[in-house]
């Protein structure tokens, strides 16, 4: 067992809500060190170093996780960070994520936002003998420069603070919940340059940089003694052109640095911000080469590329690409600028199958599917947002089906049995769930329709979320709720009946049940002439998708003539992810590239044309006009709508696998050409190495060629007619 466990939780005497502390401990090294490792966690985040240099490169550690059962540790070699003689060690903690859930994680000794360091640091001498420095009440702290943190509102630090150094106070908190490091590190990754100084109409300073991104800006901090400079971050310039902040809520986004005189390069280092744009209040004579931004997110590798003759298309893909960045920072979020920032289960499942193509995100996926399950309540529902925050509630269709959705999706792409394995519990233990709502007829009161047990109409769902076929400023949209969590109890029964033939499981029972649900589900929705009585674009996709309907042609009509009617999509967060799959399914290849290529409000392409650089969280987030979208729901980092990347991957580029296969083993190319772009390439990096598709036109010919990595089989689908394809590249022109 790793030294972690024998050292004490320790905190400072005094809490000063929004105060980081910075612990430390003088040491000497006695003999030469042969190896020495740093074990360390905190409650908050932390920045360690050893004599003055910091520890490991590892942001916001040690990360976020359901902190009442699961924190953390890190383990970093400091073996050439140790002096012979005389040594300091320091950790600055900060509230961190914690401060989301207050309530919940206080206990008698420790303030539910108060810092609190655990570490052990162990020094094994050249002569084998061992030391142990564990945290315990003969550390020092104090209050430390940072003299304000908090996730959504920023930092001020105080370069002419001091406080005075007290002795820790160790205290009584459970060690159970310590887990070694499990997701990918968070790390710093790009860093953009200010591209352009702008002094608004209203005399703001502001500086863009030209791509909204989750981190933070260092720059040069040069000001005379005791001036305060700050930083406000945010996301869009309003249609005159000045600073936007209102759609943050109550997240300030603020950095207050205050001088000491010293010429010094500063960034924060407890708190993050989402942004494209800072305004600057106390600087003067800015130099634009001062200011860099930082993108902080999940150290995954990136494993897809897409580029088309396009340029919107191709700036869409970039865009969701930026969005997958800047919320995959150890949680997949909703969005990382306002009051929000949480994990929501919804926009996860809606995105999981993308971001598994664009990175490999098997690691990050695996530590979050921990924290779902930890989170599962006994009775199975999953709440909305996980790591579960204290107001949430759960149990929304499309919402907890991340629970079966994410751990399949992770099976498919990376083909790792182990992990659906770890994962099954909680999938059925979702599926039961549901099906002990839909049976439980108590829960809902004012139930309406078919009273069958194989209906989930109970409970309160979030619905077609964001869509817009009730105007495009409802939230919930126009599909029936409980149609929605019926195709979804249906769905995820699908699934688990997969993961449990894969894991060779008895699954009979679910699949009597499966059975059951298709029929109740037709006998209520379905009408006699196959079309689906919830007349919505959503309401057919999934009827499809899901294979709901015994007559699929009617509900292609009917989804076909909804789509013409309008000439748009008015799909939300359920129905938009599927949309084009379910239009190539059924033959209409040049809608779903109409649907895709279109400009206009709404559409994917309408924010690019509207100098979007990340994806929206509404079709509407800036109108035409340049008016916004209600402030207290309109982020413009929201990666959601940005699921249509797979749609590039699997279909404009066609790169799919053969039904009934895993990660890319058995590869079908199946791309499908439009008139309206020359070329379409696309690369997947997978476990057997590097799958790729490339279609250009020449003259009035196509020529296609295919990568195949070792060790796979492929094939290609064109023009109806099938094509063995071997190991490496594959020329064929029709
Ligand atoms: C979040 C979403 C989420 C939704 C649930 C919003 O506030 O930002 O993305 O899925 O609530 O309805």
């Amino acid at each position: 067992m790793d030294n972690i466990f024998s050292a004490s939780f320790i905190k400072h005497p005094k809490y000063k809500k929004g105060a980081a502390i910075l612990f430390s401990k003088a040491f000497t090294a006695e003999k030469p060190v042969k190896s020495a490792k740093l074990y360390i966690s905190c409650l908050g985040v932390y920045v360690a170093r050893i004599n003055d240099r910091r520890v490991g490169d590892y942001i916001l550690a040690p990360g976020w996780t359901v902190y009442n059962k699961r924190l953390q540790y890190q383990t970093y070699d400091v073996t050439d960070m140790i002096n012979a003689g005389e040594n300091t060690i320091t950790a600055e903690v900060g509230s961190g994520w914690r401060f989301h859930r207050v309530e919940r994680l206080g206990t008698k000794h420790i303030k539910p936002d108060q810092p609190a360091l655990i570490a052990s640091l162990c020094l094994t001498y050249d002569d084998g003998s061992v030391e142990i420095l564990n945290t315990d009440k003969t550390w020092k702290s104090c209050e430390s420069k940072t003299v304000y943190n908090n996730m959504y509102n920023g930092e001020t630090y105080d370069d002419n603070f001091s406080a005075k150094e007290r002795n820790a106070v160790a205290f009584p908190h459970t060690k159970d919940i310590l887990i070694p490091q499990e997701g990918e590190k968070i790390a710093e990754r790009e860093r953009v340059p200010a591209q352009k100084l702008i002094i608004t109409p209203k005399g703001d300073t502001v500086i863009d940089f030209g791509q909204e991104l989750t981190g933070y800006v260092e720059f040069k901090a040069k000001a005379p003694k005791g001036t305060e400079l700050k930083i406000t971050h945010f996301e869009v310039l309003d249609k005159n052109g000045n600073v936007y902040v209102k759609n943050l809520r109550k997240a300030k986004q603020q950095l207050r640095f205050i001088s000491s005189g010293k010429e010094m390069p500063f960034k924060p280092s407890l708190t993050f911000y989402g942004f494209r744009f800072i305004k600057l209040e106390g600087f003067k004579d800015v130099d634009l080469n001062d200011f860099t931004a930082i993108a902080v997110y999940s150290d995954m590798k990136r494993t897809g590329y897409f580029e088309s003759s396009d340029p919107l298309l191709n700036r869409l893909y970039e865009n969701i690409i930026w969005g997958q960045r800047g919320n995959f920072l150890d949680v997949p979020t909703d969005c990382p600028q306002r009051d929000e920032r949480l994990g929501w289960t919804g926009d996860a499942q809606v995105f999981s199958r993308v971001a598994s193509m664009n990175y490999d995100v098997s690691t990050f996926f695996r530590k979050w599917l921990n924290d779902v399950a930890a989170d599962q309540k006994e009775n199975g529902e999953i709440t909305h947002v996980i790591p579960t925050i204290t107001w949430t509630s759960g149990g929304s269709a499309a919402w907890g089906d991340a629970a079966t959705i994410c751990p399949w999706q992770m099976y498919l792409t990376y083909g790792n049995k182990q992990d659906l394995e770890n994962n099954f519990p909680m999938m059925k233990k979702w599926v039961d769930y549901i099906k002990n709502c839909a049976a439980d007829k108590s829960l809902k009161k004012d139930f309406k329709g078919n009273p069958s047990p194989y209906l989930w109409n109970t409970g309160k769902h979030f619905g077609d979320w964001l869509a817009l076929d009730l105007g495009d400023e409802d939230a919930r949209g126009l599909t029936d709720e409980d149609y929605i969590a019926s195709a979804f109890f249906a769905y995820s029964t699908e699934l688990l009946i997969k993961a449990g033939e894969v894991l060779g499981k008895d699954m009979s029972e679910h699949k009597e049940l499966y059975e059951n649900i298709v029929k109740a589900f037709r006998e209520e929705y379905v009408n006699n002439d196959g079309t689906i009585k919830v007349n919505t674009q959503t309401a057919c996709v999934l009827a499809l998708k899901f294979a709901l309907t015994p007559n699929r042609e009617a509900a292609a009509k009917q989804l076909v003539a909804l789509l013409r009617k309008v000439g748009h999509l008015t799909t939300g967060f359920v129905g938009t992810p599927y949309l084009l799959h379910v239009l190539t399914d059924i033959g209409e290849i040049e809608l779903a590239y109409d649907l895709m290529l279109r400009k206009e409000y709404p559409s994917w392409l309408y924010p690019v044309t509207q100098g979007a650089t990340t994806m929206w969280e509404r079709w509407n987030g800036q109108k035409p006009d340049g008016s916004f979208a209600p402030a207290s729901m309109n982020s413009f980092n929201h990666y959601a709508y940005g699921a249509v990347g797979d749609w590039l991957y699997a279909a404009a580029a066609g790169i799919t696998m053969r039904e009934g296969t895993v990660a890319f083993e058995d590869i079908i190319f199946k791309p499908y050409t439009d008139k309206r772009l020359s070329f379409v390439k696309a690369s997947i990096e997978t476990k057997l190495g590097t799958v790729a598709s490339e279609w250009r036109t020449e003259g009035d010919k196509t020529v296609y060629i295919f990568t195949v990595p070792a060790g796979a089989k492929a094939e290609a689908v064109l023009c109806g007619n099938t094509y063995a394809l071997k190991e490496g590249q594959n020329t064929i022109t029709l």
